[in-house]
């Protein structure tokens, strides 16, 4: 059995005060104990985050970190090992913003992927295709090829303790989201190139689907079989919502 996920990606969100009141806000929620929870704040808000969801049930990511994971001359860069230091333990690699805005390569979201492994914190790797690829037939082919280049640099072995998001880039921020089917076709894909290598750890990692999941679409989205949870962008910065979508993924 997979536990659900609900996890918060805040993006570049969000004030001292701001992020103060959505932490006490999601204190007032009620999160289901059958799900697993994480938020995913800016960096600066990082340690903030820490300690405000301390006695929560909720964890705390980075929404990126460095190819490096120990201390290395790379300015600008937050490492792993940094990140577990000030008290968090998951990360995003590979977020379409990254790659598509900030021309993240997929060797380059490998590397941050393995650096994250080896800092023992639990990497999010992003997937996803673009409207283009997508109308171009082009979407099963794109996302094996983004995931076949982590299974490259980290191997099999490294997705028993990592999870995969499935986002179409067409979906995020969009309002437009995937059909509960379109999705869980490419999360069984994706579970499928997985199981070629290894079926056991295939049948356990959790696949998420991101992209405009809202309470309104959350449990239709959540009732298929392949989808374990969300990744959730503009929605998480609502605890209400929030809290609704998690407790969808109760049910
Ligand atoms: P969205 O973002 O829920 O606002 O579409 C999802 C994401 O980018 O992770």
């Amino acid at each position: 059995m997979r536990r659900p996920l609900v996890a918060g990606n805040w993006k570049m969100n969000g004030t001292r005060a701001s992020v103060a009141e959505l932490i006490e806000a999601l204190g007032q929620q009620e999160f289901p104990e059958s799900v697993e929870m994480v938020v995913f704040p800016s960096c600066v808000h990082v340690g903030q985050v820490v300690s405000g969801l301390a006695d929560s049930a909720i964890a705390v990511g980075a929404q990126d970190c460095a190819a490096e994971p120990g201390f290395a001359a790379l300015t600008g860069e937050v490492s792993a090992s940094q990140l577990v230091d000030v008290g968090c333990g998951w990360v995003l690699v590979g977020h379409s913003e990254r790659r598509l805005i900030l021309g993240e390569s997929d060797e380059m979201t490998g590397r941050k992927f393995k650096a994250a492994l080896a800092c023992d914190m639990t990497p999010v790797l992003c997937l996803g295709e673009t409207l283009e690829q997508r109308q171009a037939g082009q979407t099963l082919e794109v996302v094996g090829r983004q995931l076949a280049s982590v299974l490259a640099i980290a191997g099999i072995g490294s997705f028993e303790k990592a999870v995969v998001a499935y986002e179409p880039v067409w979906a995020i921020g969009s309002g437009l989201t995937a059909t509960p089917q379109q999705a869980q076709e490419i999360h069984a894909a994706i579970r499928e190139q997985l199981s070629h290598e290894d079926k056991r750890i295939a049948d356990g990692v959790r696949i998420l689907y991101g992209g405009s999941v809202k309470a309104e679409n959350a449990a239709e989205l959540f009732a298929m079989a392949d989808i374990d949870g969300g990744l959730i962008g503009g929605a998480s910065l609502k605890a209400n919502e929030f809290g609704a979508i998690c407790r969808a993924a109760g049910n």
